[in-house]
């Protein structure tokens, strides 16, 4: 790592303050040392000089939501819902979260590190670095454990930072069918404990069908119990309840909110739970989009993720998530780079990450472009030209 000094920045986003034109970033250690205008900056003194020739710098993406371990291949899901499937049906005729479990369980922990790890490096070139992985396709004590032992693994070995969630109940396994309370009751009693160590939050996918609330909230109290904030997979296929039952036990995240009630966005509001917005999966499914602008509006924390899975959302990179984000759920474009960064970062109490602020690690990219609105605007081009991670140059 060594110390930077980067000038010529012609647009610089700090999420602390307005835009600066003609700015400059010192870092040294690692850490941000200066961010401001190029008449106030202090001297180059013994750092590097990058000098990015009025591009546009931003803090580095925070994706607060992903499913990216796993192994198998459902494009012929998505083939079939072109031609009129619907997302539940064919879950319900054995395809979906369960075919992907199914391929999960026989993948070894070396095959899902690789998997997962070029996943994460197609993130890092989209400018993305600092990610949050669920489990959720293992649905076995054994296999939810290797997911999440993968998902640190990418943390320690890959230049980005990782936060965990356990989501065990992501859906009830083919072999617990015929008893679905004895799975919650695995679950509760001998997955939570056992992977409280792994992982940073709990999830649970409460849905008309999958799990109900009050399954999920005694889920979630044992993950309270164990250390383990909630984030809520919450009104994404019809609304059941999931939003309120975030806003009731104080969850970090509610996520996904595709059938959220303006309700439900007050509630949200007051108690300060972050809503995770995740376009790419209303997209893929050709469903619509959830208003980024009614949350926002009513005093929302909102946060923009990639959902990366295979079966609603296989988007890896957050550009054209920003641009759903804009184009199709109308937040202006400073609202959606903030979402990107600042609150994914806050839904996962990262509170040093996400903005470009005196004293916090340095986590930057640099664009190819002059300003941010050309991510939503060119959503098919990498923009991103260089990251910047705690300090060093990743790519670039
Ligand atoms: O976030 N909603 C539940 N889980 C995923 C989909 C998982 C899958 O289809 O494999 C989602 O959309
Ligand atoms: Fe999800």
């Amino acid at each position: 790592m060594s110390d930077l000094f980067i000038t010529g920045i012609g647009h610089l986003t700090t999420n602390v303050a307005s835009p600066i034109s003609d700015a400059v970033v010192a870092i040294d250690d690692g850490t941000l040392t200066y961010a401001g205008t190029a008449a106030d900056a202090p001297g180059q003194e013994g750092r590097e000089r990058l000098d990015v020739a009025g591009n546009a710098v931003l803090p580095g993406f925070v994706d607060a939501h992903t499913h990216l371990v796993f192994a198998g291949d459902r494009s012929d899901e998505f083939a079939r819902r072109l031609a009129g499937e619907s997302y539940s049906d064919i879950a319900a005729s054995g395809g979906g979260i369960l075919s992907t479990v199914e391929a999960t369980r026989s993948a070894s922990e070396e095959t899902l590190f690789d998997l997962a790890a070029q996943r994460v490096w197609t993130m890092i070139r989209g400018g993305t670095t600092t990610v949050e992985i669920k489990s959720g396709y293992g649905l076995d004590l054994e296999t939810e454990l290797r997911l999440l032992r993968v998902a640190r693994r990418i943390g320690d070995e890959l230049p980005v930072t990782v936060r965990t969630t356990f989501l065990g109940a992501h859906s009830v396994p083919r072999e617990y069918h015929s008893d679905r309370d004895a799975y919650v009751d695995l679950v509760i009693n001998e997955m939570l404990p056992a992977a409280a160590d792994l992982a940073d939050f709990c999830d649970v996918f409460v849905e008309d069908g999958v799990f109900s609330v009050d399954e999920a909230r005694a889920i979630f109290e044992t993950g309270m119990a164990l250390g383990l904030p909630p984030r809520v997979h919450a009104e994404q296929l019809t609304h059941l309840g999931g939003a309120v039952l975030a806003v009731e036990i104080g969850a970090a995240s509610a996520d996904h909110l595709d059938f959220v009630t303006p309700d439900d966005a007050a509630a949200l509001a007051k108690a300060g739970v972050t809503c995770v917005l995740v376009p790419g999966a209303a997209y893929t499914l050709g469903t619509p989009q959830p208003s980024g602008r009614t949350l926002w509006d009513a005093g929302c924390t909102v946060a923009l993720a990639t959902d990366c899975n295979p079966g609603t959302s296989y988007i890896e990179t957050m550009g054209l998530v920003i641009s759903l984000g804009v184009v199709q759920m109308g937040l202006t474009v400073e609202e959606a780079i903030c979402a990107a960064t600042r609150g994914g970062a806050l839904s996962l109490g990262l509170e040093d990450r996400g903005s470009i602020k005196e004293g916090s690690p340095a986590d930057l990219i640099v664009l190819d472009a002059p300003s941010p609105a050309h991510i939503p605007y060119r959503p098919a081009t990498n923009l991103v030209r260089i990251v910047v991670k705690e300090g060093s140059v990743i790519v670039g």
